[in-house]
């Protein structure tokens, strides 16, 4: 499979990332590892976690995801088989991007993952109260004790993206590489009119998240009954609308054209995108594993691309 790189560094992607917030959520720990090992089977090897995952489940603090991850690493041998991004900021008891916040943060996170390093360092939310030169100096570190190899920022808007990077350039600080917004089918203007033109004039590197806009993508939500006993039910009902609905359509359209399924379809129209360089998605089966590995597969024409633009058009 083609791997794309991860800005200018020597990191080399496959272009489907796997989104580890199920990890000890919605995939227990048996399902979790058969996930896992179906992935690296495709030839995939980008995985995303972060230090909060899954403290939104009543009884969990957060690092439950990445208990899970560092456990099968450990039974399975095959941490080096992986491309591993986890995030700090946002877990209520390592809250934000100081200094002593990160030094502390990545030594928890290096625990529960049973590794020695992290490939891709997140910064998972903006923290204005932080001087920009405080967060890099705090990365510098620990790239030089190779905790970690390559930065990345997300849920930044663009305006301070461009200036965390003219920061990095100024003072030789690390850099941000790669940019993790919210980005699909339905969910496009921010990304599109704001963060993606930075990202391209600075060879940024792009892993979008909610690619599947929480499942709502795969079709097999269309009516508010169909969300009552779903984990992520709440999550897609701001999607039930006329525009999401017809957004559904015609990923049914292009899927049955294609021989596959919307989900696939979602995710390859992700791929498909010049300045991405993939889609983070999860799956809470490796029946559904299945669909997101194919989407690395499906080349999508330019009138399934123009089929979908068009029903995804803003609302007038
Ligand atoms: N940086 C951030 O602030 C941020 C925020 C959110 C997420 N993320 C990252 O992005 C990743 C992806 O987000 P997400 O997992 O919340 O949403 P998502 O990828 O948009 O949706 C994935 C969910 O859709 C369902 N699904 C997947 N394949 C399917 C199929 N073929 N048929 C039917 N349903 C299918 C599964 O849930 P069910 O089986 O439960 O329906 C799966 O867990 C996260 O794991 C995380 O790594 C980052």
């Amino acid at each position: 499979m083609q791997k794309r790189p991860i800005g200018t560094s020597e990191l080399q992607v496959a272009p489907l990332v796997f989104g580890g917030n199920v990890f000890g959520w919605t995939a227990d720990e048996r399902t979790s590892f058969s996930i896992l090992d179906a992935f690296v089977d495709h030839g995939l090897n980008f995985i995303d976690t972060a230090d909060v995952y899954s403290a939104w489940i009543d009884g969990h603090k957060g690092g439950e995801s990445e208990s899970i991850i560092g456990k099968w690493f450990k039974e399975s041998g095959k941490r080096d088989k992986i491309v591993l991004a986890t995030k700090v900021g946002m877990l209520s008891t390592r809250a934000g991007l100081s200094a002593a916040n990160i030094a502390a943060a990545v030594d928890d996170s290096l625990r529960r993952l049973k590794t020695d390093y992290i490939d891709v360092y997140f910064s998972h939310l903006d923290d204005d109260k932080t001087p920009f030169e405080e967060t890099l100096g705090a990365y510098q570190k620990l790239v030089k004790a190779g905790k970690v190899r390559v930065i990345g920022a997300s849920n930044y808007n663009g305006e301070r993206l461009e200036a965390a990077l003219k920061v990095s350039s100024d003072t030789g600080l690390p850099a941000y590489q790669i940019l993790q917004p919210e980005y699909n089918l339905y969910d496009r203007e921010g990304y599109e009119t704001d963060l993606e033109p930075v990202a391209q004039a600075h060879k940024v590197a792009v892993v979008t998240y909610f690619s599947l806009a929480s499942g709502f993508l795969s079709g097999k939500y269309r009516s508010k009954d169909d969300t009552s006993n779903a984990a992520r039910g709440s999550r897609v009902e701001k999607y039930l609308n006329d525009r999401g609905l017809r957004i559904v359509d015609a990923l049914v359209d292009v899927a049955k054209r294609n021989d596959t399924t919307p989900a696939t379809v979602a995710l390859a129209w992700v791929i498909a995108r010049p300045s991405v360089t993939a889609p983070i998605a999860s799956a809470t089966s490796v029946a559904q594993l299945e669909s997101l590995a194919a989407a690395t597969r499906l080349n999508l024409s330019a009138e399934d691309i123009a089929a979908l633009d068009e029903a995804s058009a803003p609302a007038k």
